[in-house]
């Protein structure tokens, strides 16, 4: 079945088919089928121990499927393993740079581990370093630069290859918003020049650059489209309420056919057509309303509607493990 050493140009840049992955009694993915094609800026999102870091690993030859196969850029990653590994670069959750090594040298490792010339490796290290903005730390011990410096030359060491994807898993978690945003400016630029970029994130605005997103819960894809598809999937608006009484406002509201969700210190409702109710909301409830607003689904409201938990964390499922306390936007 696999075609190990053929390469495949017109291949989709990742295909999963009936994708399972077990350790032990856990079923981290449950049957997971995915195209993603090249050039595509595709986001996976899901809340934590949903399988993201799973499916990642599979791909980044790092774990192997229980069942199902996956290729990426036409190549199985069991049967072609190191071919695949030559054409991705992936940024892990958990640091993976030298810290006792400067800058420059964990990317000289990096290429030259992949065989590339001494001369070339050196090029390719200043090459992105500068483009980077991380030349003046280059030639520190990576311990010595700051979290966001330290993100970025994870980007850089996952770049020497100039791979055809990349892979993001959570690659920017606990930076600000300022570093945040300039290591996805040049992230844009690998798409730009028709790189594929697959990514995890807990950040809503990051999700929103993406071209097409799957959302996946407990193993499984729940949902799958553009963020606008997404968005308009489920339809009308939301209402947010703040009251003096939220939890007597939410029996008030579930006793009149609403579904009222307790969010973020308030009640979300979805509604069809919220213009139309909200002035009798205002006007009949048996409580003080103190705010009230109305706006356009977010990603954020179709992954609660979804999975019934923030896209930033929020209370794990139940009978699903939950390591770490990573998550939280900043
Ligand atoms: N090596 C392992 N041994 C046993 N269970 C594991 C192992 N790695 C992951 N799991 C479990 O598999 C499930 C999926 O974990 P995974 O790391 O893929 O989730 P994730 O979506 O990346 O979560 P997060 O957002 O927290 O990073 C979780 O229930 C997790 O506890
Ligand atoms: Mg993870």
């Amino acid at each position: 079945m696999p075609s190990p050493i053929s390469p495949n140009t017109d291949a989709p840049a990742v295909e999963v088919r009936g994708l399972v992955k077990k350790y032990g009694a856990v079923e981290a993915l449950k049957g997971i089928d995915l195209t993603v094609g090249r050039g595509e800026m595709f986001a996976l999102l899901g809340p934590n121990g949903a399988g993201k870091t799973t499916l990642f690993s599979i791909l980044a030859t790092l774990r192997s499927p229980t069942e199902g196969s996956a290729r990426v850029l036409g190549r199985d990653v069991v049967g072609a393993r190191d071919a695949v590994r030559r054409q991705m670069g992936i940024v892990f959750q958990e640091p993976a740079i030298e810290r006792r090594l400067t800058g420059r040298d964990n990317l000289l490792l990096m290429g030259l581990f992949y065989g590339l010339p001494t001369a070339a490796a050196h090029r390719r290290a200043s090459e992105l370093l500068g483009s980077l903005g991380l030349a003046d730390s280059a030639d520190r011990p990576a311990e010595t630069l700051s979290g966001g410096q330290r993100r970025k030359l994870e980007l850089a060491r996952a770049l020497v290859i100039d791979p055809q994807i990349l892979f993001l898993d959570e690659a920017t978690l606990g930076l600000d918003v300022d570093a945040r945003r300039s290591f996805w400016s040049h992230v844009r630029t690998l798409k730009e020049r028709g790189r594929t970029v697959f990514f995890t994130t807990h950040y809503m605005e990051e999700a929103e650059v993406a071209d097409r997103i799957a959302l996946i819960d407990s193993g499984r894809i729940v949902a799958l489209g553009t963020p606008r598809e997404l968005k308009s999937g489920l339809g009308g608006g939301v209402i947010r309420l703040n009251t003096d009484d939220d939890p007597a406002a939410a029996r008030w509201l579930t006793g009149r056919g609403f579904s009222p969700e307790a969010k973020e210190g308030g009640l979300m409702i979805l509604h069809a057509d919220p213009a139309s109710v909200v002035p009798e909301l205002l006007r009949n409830l048996p409580v003080t309303v103190q705010r009230v607003e109305v706006h356009a689904p977010s990603l954020e409201d179709v992954f609660v509607e979804l999975t019934g938990r923030g896209l930033a964390g929020g209370a794990p499922p139940t009978g699903t493990e939950r390591r770490g306390a990573e998550g939280g936007a900043p």
